[in-house]
């Protein structure tokens, strides 16, 4: 940033600053079959971030509730959730290509096609190409939660970014967390708690217990065993 003291002063000299990330690329190998799937089935549904605002009546030649999640891993309960859900589209954005590939290799053997995805930063994917007040749910599971202090600033959520992503819900629509970090667990019941225009889904004004349509993961079974704690946060967008 050289002579400028903050970013926003760079920013307002017209000097490009690289903005932190909530994510590290790593450029991991793609398997055989990864390739494969990422082929077949780009064009029916891969989305593209260059390609600006979306449609979604036009997306999936329906309306329907649109539920969009943040950083799918190798989107196995992503599929999983669109599946059991035929009612709704599903959007996944994750930036890490082995995930993209797995999710849609994994999609195309359960026959899956309520569900979309973009490789991409979910940031930019949410302020350039989703219509304002259009989600019924954002989901965010297990994001990366950055242990060490001198991280923390990396951590997705925090009040600028879920105000940006409370225009993007309807009235009415939820924005779901789980963490097993309960370092981050608090970080996010704070940065919601203060968060304008956001009503808490729990009776406790804290945390709530895994919904139905969050699927169990392998991990979190196994967390259960070892007695490790997973934190659920559903707030809903109220004005
Ligand atoms: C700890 S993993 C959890 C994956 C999955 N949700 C699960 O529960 O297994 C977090 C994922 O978020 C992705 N991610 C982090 N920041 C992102 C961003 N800004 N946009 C899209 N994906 C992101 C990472 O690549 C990583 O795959």
């Amino acid at each position: 940033m050289g002579q400028y003291k903050t970013q926003e002063e760079a920013e307002a000299a017209g000097v490009y600053v690289r903005k932190v990330q909530s994510f590290v690329k790593r450029e991991g190998r793609l398997t055989k079959g990864q390739a494969n799937a990422i082929e077949n089935n780009w064009s029916e549904m891969g989305l593209e971030h260059q390609n600006g605002l979306l449609d979604f009546n036009q997306v999936f030649g329906r309306t329907a509730p649109v539920v969009l999640e943040i950083g799918f891993g190798m989107g196995k309960s992503l599929v999983e959730m669109a599946k059991n859900a035929p009612d709704h589209d599903y959007i996944g954005i994750e930036v890490h290509r082995p995930g993209v590939g797995a999710c849609l290799m994994e999609a195309e053997e359960q026959g899956v096609t309520n569900l979309r995805v973009f490789e991409h930063d979910a940031v930019e994917v949410l302020a350039d190409c989703v219509p304002d007040s259009s989600l019924a749910r954002v989901q965010l599971f297990f994001p990366d939660p950055w242990h060490k202090k001198r991280h923390h600033k990396r951590r997705i959520v925090q009040p600028e970014f879920v105000q940006k992503l409370r225009g993007k819900l309807a009235i009415g629509g939820v924005f779901h967390m789980a963490t097993d970090w309960e370092n981050y667990a608090e970080h996010m019941l704070e940065v919601m708690s203060d968060a304008e225009g956001y009503q808490n889904q729990s009776v406790s004004n804290d945390y709530v217990p895994r919904p139905d349509h969050r699927p169990l993961t392998k991990f979190e079974q196994r967390g259960h065993r070892l007695g490790h704690g997973v934190w659920d946060l559903m707030f809903e967008r109220v004005k």
